[in-house]
């Protein structure tokens, strides 16, 4: 399986933060945005990155994170030269992709929770399309999924004014290698973009969608505007401290997924000396 993290998009509701840098690159308490998603990706055991970002955000994103190979992954850059929507991700990395299944994550999502990493792995067989979907009080600013009371998809609408549903779909989502193929054939949404909702109603016009709403514990947070970004730091600086367990950290899970060797660990550490995250990561090498 192939995975595609998306970084690119103009970060407009967080104007002046990202007038220089992309808000996937702005810090989420100590550690880059970015590092949450890419986390989600390697739980899942994808190996095999795309990171898509804007044109000139390009150099900060590979000094950050180069080709993968610090944490036993292998990332690939492409450019998306404007916005113009999610599922136009699936075409920007056509020949990445190879007919291959894809996992997609969002750069400005970050999600926690109890056994989370090893219900992503199960994913990796994926015929169809497979969707998450969580509680939230105001559904408006994402994609919402309608179900009835036997669990059935009603309706998948993206920023809906109204809806009778609270279940919003959050920016993770698998698909099968037809996945490309369905995104040649979308056309742009009024609000002139190639909508990742879109994609997902031509699985479900198929029969072929699937929708695992996550667990009341899962936490998830979409990082699009300061106060989200401002809530996302605060959890994860309580739960860091209260665990002693760092949430997102893309070399710990490359450790301790054996993609990376104790003597590679300790060279990043040696890097890292003078911060806590450096401190962190000299623990669980002694552990
Ligand atoms: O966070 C989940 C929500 O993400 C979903 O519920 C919605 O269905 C989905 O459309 C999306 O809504 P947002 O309004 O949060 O999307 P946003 O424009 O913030 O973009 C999400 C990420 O994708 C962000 O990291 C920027 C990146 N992006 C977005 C677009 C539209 C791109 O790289 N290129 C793009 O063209």
């Amino acid at each position: 399986m192939k995975g595609i993290l998306l970084a690119g998009g103009n970060g407009t509701r967080l104007k002046p933060l990202t007038n220089l840098i992309s808000k996937q690159l702005l810090p989420i308490y100590d550690k880059p945005l970015i590092f949450y998603s890419l986390s989600v990706l390697m739980l899942a055991g994808v190996r095999e990155i795309a990171i898509v970002t804007k044109a000139d955000q390009q150099p900060f994103f590979e000094s950050l994170l180069g080709n993968g190979s610090n944490f036993g992954i292998s990332i690939t850059y492409f450019v998306q030269e404007k916005p113009e929507g999610i599922s136009q991700a699936f075409l920007i990395c056509r020949e990445f992709i190879m007919n291959q299944p894809v996992m997609l994550v969002l750069g400005d999502n970050i999600f926690y929770g109890p056994g989370f990493g090893t219900s992503l792995e199960q994913m990796k067989t994926i015929s169809g399309a497979q969707i998450f979907a969580i509680k939230v009080d105001d559904p408006s600013q994402y994609g919402v999924v309608e179900i009835n009371s036997d669990g059935m998809i009603i309706e998948i609408v993206e920023k809906p004014l109204e809806s009778k549903s609270k279940l919003a779909i959050p920016g993770m989502y698998f698909f099968d290698s037809s996945v490309t193929s369905r995104a040649e054939k979308l056309t742009k949404s009024d609000r002139g973009e190639f909508e990742i909702t879109s994609l997902i109603e031509t699985y479900q016009k198929d029969n072929s969608l699937k929708l695992n709403i996550l667990p009341r514990g899962t936490t998830w947070f979409d990082c699009g505007t300061v106060n989200s970004m401002c809530d996302a730091s605060s959890y994860v600086r309580v739960i860091e401290e209260k665990q002693g367990l760092k949430i997102g950290c893309i070399e710990e899970i490359a450790w301790r997924n054996g993609w990376i060797s104790h003597e590679m660990l300790s060279e990043i550490v040696d890097k890292y000396r003078e911060s806590e995250y450096g401190n962190y990561l000299m623990k669980i090498t002694e552990e």
